[in-house]
């Protein structure tokens, strides 16, 4: 009972508007299309925003994607968004950011890599910051949840196995709000902490990576949570 006390004065703590029913995906790329399928068949409409929302591949990506799915400039998808996803490449996290426009009171979910290239295996940003915090700091007033940065998009449609979601951000509400749909997904959420401990987690992928691309075994993050 307590807990859930705690949980609702968590919940009041951001404006009611942070929970209504619109995910924006911004991208359509591989982890766009994990994500959107698996939040819309959880009750979300998904709102993609794409710099060509008139293509032929984003309409695919819309059609691919169940309930009210559309597509938009990302600048216009994010409007009538409660939650933001960033799945785009992550050297390019603060000026796609900005380019959004207001973001005040909506959740950010991060699932970007801070590599210096594809499937590099060096972090392009050092441990100092990390694509969260530049994300956090280019939108001040949201609630950037680190999440999804540390699997295959693959296992993010089919976890195959336990597998964690390492979360970091500054809201517990926001926290816990990506926490309730990482557990739909069957994948298992854990708080990691604050957003500044995200540049820890964008490390465990360079682990992961180098990992998947040398003849050591590969590996998904399961953390057991002990008392
Ligand atoms: N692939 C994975 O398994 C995986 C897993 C975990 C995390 N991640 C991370 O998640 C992020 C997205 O990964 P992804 O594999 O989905 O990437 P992707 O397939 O390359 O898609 C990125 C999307 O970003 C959008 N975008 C916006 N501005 C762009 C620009 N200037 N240049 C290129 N694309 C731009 C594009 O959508 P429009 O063309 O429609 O605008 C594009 O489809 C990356 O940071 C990646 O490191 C990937």
């Amino acid at each position: 009972m307590k807990a859930v006390i705690a949980y609702l004065a968590l919940l009041v703590s951001i404006p009611s508007a942070a929970f209504a029913d619109t995910i924006a995906i911004i991208g359509t790329g591989q982890v766009a299309q994990a994500l959107g399928p698996e939040f819309a068949a959880q009750g979300y409409d998904i709102v993609y925003g794409s710099r060509s929302p008139d293509s032929q591949k984003t309409r695919d990506v819309v059609e691919m994607t169940p309930g009210n799915a559309s597509a938009m400039l990302p600048g216009d998808s994010v409007r009538d968004a409660s939650i933001v996803v960033l799945a785009v490449p992550g050297d390019l996290v603060e000026e796609i950011t900005r380019g959004l426009g207001d973001l005040s009171g909506k959740i950010i979910i991060d699932p970007t890599n801070a590599l210096t290239g594809d499937w590099e295996t060096e972090l392009s940003i050092g441990v100092s910051t990390s694509n969260a915090r530049i994300i956090q700091d280019a939108a001040p007033d949201a609630y950037v949840v680190k999440a999804f940065s540390t699997l295959n998009w693959r296992q993010m449609v089919e976890p195959g196995g336990e597998i964690s979601i390492l979360l970091a951000g500054d809201s517990d509400a926001a926290k816990a709000k990506v926490s309730q749909i990482v557990s739909a997904m069957d994948l298992n959420p854990i708080d990691l902490g604050d957003v500044d401990n995200a540049r820890w987690i964008e490390g465990m992928t360079i682990l992961w990576l180098n990992n998947r691309i040398s003849d050591r075994p590969n590996f998904e993050y399961h953390l057991r949570v002990v008392d």
